[in-house]
């Protein structure tokens, strides 16, 4: 496995591999399961794997968790050596000195769900995940789903941009208790962790509400009645529409559950679909 620090040692590595099948994994470290199903996924689609390791400073805002967010490079090579990676990128900096000049900017679907809260996060996503595509010119790009709202944009920059790429998407993994695995969970004290289980819950029981009513607003109501009988600090609770992430009014065949919320001071997001079918929405 090599690992690359610098866009020009990577492009070197990469020019005799060109015509193969190349996937990249974007992620900011700190590996768990839910990276290494991305990274088995890309392994099955392509002929050589790339995984990147870089904390974005852009999408972070100015009180977010940036200078905490934990580093552990160590642990993410050997992790990706075992899983038979072949290059790992690990850029110290993907910015001019004098800080990024050029970016990109998304409209409307930038500000929906967890856009309302991190005004300028989507954009720095997409600025570094443009820059990644840039460097090392992809065939494939896998992102997870647990993050929905990210996956939905790249896929909208990919097509309005023209880019050769297929982005796809990789199945949230969950613990068995069914928290969606995320880098953040290592913030959460035991009871806070015990608590974190009133998310993927909740969804659950507003699926199996859409038996009942497929009006939007009431499966909502139902939910966010339920999470603040734990007291949980809902930032938002929304069905939207997967591809556009438009508020639904009423339950379609397209039609996500998406949850922010904060436990204790960890931010947590998480979705689901409401797998409802066309036949029954008649
Ligand atoms: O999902 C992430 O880890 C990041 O947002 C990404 C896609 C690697 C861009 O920094």
């Amino acid at each position: 496995m090599n690992i690359s620090q610098t866009p020009e040692k990577i492009r070197e590595l990469l020019t005799p591999l060109r015509g193969q099948h190349i996937a990249l994994v974007p992620t900011m470290g700190c590996l768990h399961a839910g990276h290494i199903s991305l990274i088995r996924k890309a392994k099955s689609l392509a002929d050589v794997v790339i995984v990147s390791i870089y904390v974005n400073p852009l999408q972070f805002g100015e009180n977010e968790d940036f200078h905490q967010y934990p580093k552990t490079f160590e642990k993410d090579a050997e992790i990706c050596k075992n899983e038979g990676v072949d290059v790992i990128f690990h850029p110290k900096n993907l910015y001019p000195d004098d800080g990024p000049n050029i970016t990109l900017k998304i409209s409307h679907m930038g500000h929906l769900l967890c856009g309302k809260s991190r005004p300028t996060h989507f954009d720095g996503v997409v600025t570094v995940v443009n820059i990644l595509f840039n460097i090392i010119h992809p065939d494939i790009a896998i992102f997870g789903e647990k993050d929905w709202q990210q996956l939905a944009i790249i896929r909208r920059m990919v097509s309005d941009l023209h880019m050769p790429i297929e982005v796809i998407g990789s199945e949230i993994i969950r613990e068995a208790d069914g928290l969606a695995m995320s880098s953040r969970n290592r913030y959460l004290s035991p009871d806070e962790r015990q608590k974190s289980l009133f998310l993927s819950q909740t969804m659950l029981l507003m699926k199996s509400n859409t038996k009942n009513s497929h009006k939007a607003s009431k499966i909502i109501r139902f939910g966010i009645d339920n999470l603040k009988k734990y007291g949980i600090s809902i930032e938002y609770l929304e069905i939207c529409n997967e591809l556009t992430l438009n508020p639904e009014n009423s339950i379609t065949p397209q039609s996500r559950i998406f949850i922010a919320a904060k436990i204790g001071s960890t931010r947590l997001i998480d979705n689901m679909p409401l797998s409802i079918t066309t036949e029954n929405t008649l």
